[in-house]
């Protein structure tokens, strides 16, 4: 066997076989959202999306309205851009004081994960705030890195990820109902929402059974929609049991996370789910997440129309784009401490 760097070696407890038991008989929720054209379904697939948000956090869906060709050009255009040589790649390298574009050293929860990545920002340029410090009001704008080549890759992206952003507000609408609340209870949180699309390419690796494509995490940001190609690897924690399943790859699916601010906002009712990716040794897997995140004054905190006194904040309110640039510095290196967590805003109890 090949050695493996031990940067990217996982803690036993965190590894592929962990917690992992194969042939369980539950499958994660593939909901056809074609459903909704039928006024005596539309409850119904409401429900179903609330079940999944708050049993897996997780759900794929059908016949969600985003182009097939469009999902297809931009898995080609990514492709014949990761396969450049490492020297083209690195002309849109990441960098601190714009910290999107092509980047191969993510390091999540300090261990470094096996991939490369390239985001993008939905809004280019976008505000964020300029420092950590939450006294301070300052913002500045961070803009899109460009490849050169292929030359259709940032129009190819752009388009896929309006896609991306228009299914994504519409699943918040939907979610929004299955809580009770207004369809368009979310809707001005986006004005300059600080969404972005990422790609995920996972190499073959030596030592699956060492390192992970992704460590183990919940992602940040409100939902997530993400496409994966025919590969398989990625997985989730159940929430009853913390129990390890993977998300089969279904043609033409895109899968549905909840992230941390939606578990806030609903005071721990939906559930973001810990996930994580399994590489393999002999297929190179590619992912394309969409974040959708909210503007950087948006205060995450538990909606008001969801607490009371029997069901009290179980969290402190944050602004989010003081946690984006406070988590971000992370990204680059490792740290000594963790970096910023959802629970650091907990109420203790
Ligand atoms: C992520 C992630 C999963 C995948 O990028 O946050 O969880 O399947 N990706 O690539
Ligand atoms: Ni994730």
């Amino acid at each position: 066997m090949e050695d493996l760097d031990p940067v990217y070696i996982q803690a036993p407890e965190h590894r592929s076989d962990s917690n992992f038991i194969p042939n369980q008989p539950e499958e994660i929720p593939v909901i056809d959202l074609s459903r909704l054209d039928d006024h005596d379904d539309v409850q119904n697939v409401i429900s179903e999306i609330g079940d999944a948000c708050e049993k897996w956090g997780f759900f794929q869906v059908i016949n969600h309205g985003v182009p097939c060709d469009t999902r297809k050009r931009v898995e080609k255009t990514v492709k014949t851009f990761f396969d450049l040589p490492m020297e083209e790649k690195i002309k849109v390298k990441r960098d601190e004081v714009n910290p999107v574009g092509y980047h191969d050293g993510e390091h999540t929860k300090n261990v470094r994960d096996w991939k490369e990545v390239f985001d993008i920002y939905f809004k280019d340029p976008m505000v964020i705030p300029s420092s950590t410090d939450p006294e301070d009001e300052g913002l500045r704008l961070v803009y899109n890195k460009r490849p050169q080549f292929p030359s259709d890759f940032r129009e190819t992206c752009e388009e896929y990820a309006r896609h991306a952003e228009k299914l994504a507000l519409k699943l918040l609408e939907l979610i929004s109902l299955s809580l009770g609340l207004p369809k368009e209870r979310f809707h001005n949180y986006f004005k300059e929402q600080m969404s972005f699309l990422r790609i995920n390419r996972y190499p073959p690796c030596p030592r699956p059974d060492l390192a992970l494509g992704v460590g183990h995490h919940k992602d940040a940001d409100v939902i997530s929609v993400l496409a994966q190609d025919e590969v398989g690897g990625l997985q989730v924690s159940r929430r009853s049991d913390g129990v390890w399943f993977p998300i089969r790859p279904v043609p033409n699916a895109l899968v549905i996370n909840i992230g941390n601010c939606m578990e806030i906002w609903t005071n721990d009712k939906y559930w973001s789910a810990e996930h994580r990716v399994v590489v393999n040794t002999t297929r190179e897997r590619y992912s394309i997440p969409f974040f959708l995140l909210p503007s950087h004054d948006v205060e995450v905190k538990p909606l008001e129309e969801l607490v009371s006194l029997e069901n009290p904040p179980r969290y402190k309110g944050y602004k989010w784009g003081k946690f984006y640039v406070s988590r971000n510095r992370s990204d680059f290196r490792k740290l000594e401490t963790e970096n910023i967590q959802i629970d650091d805003f907990k109420v203790a109890t």
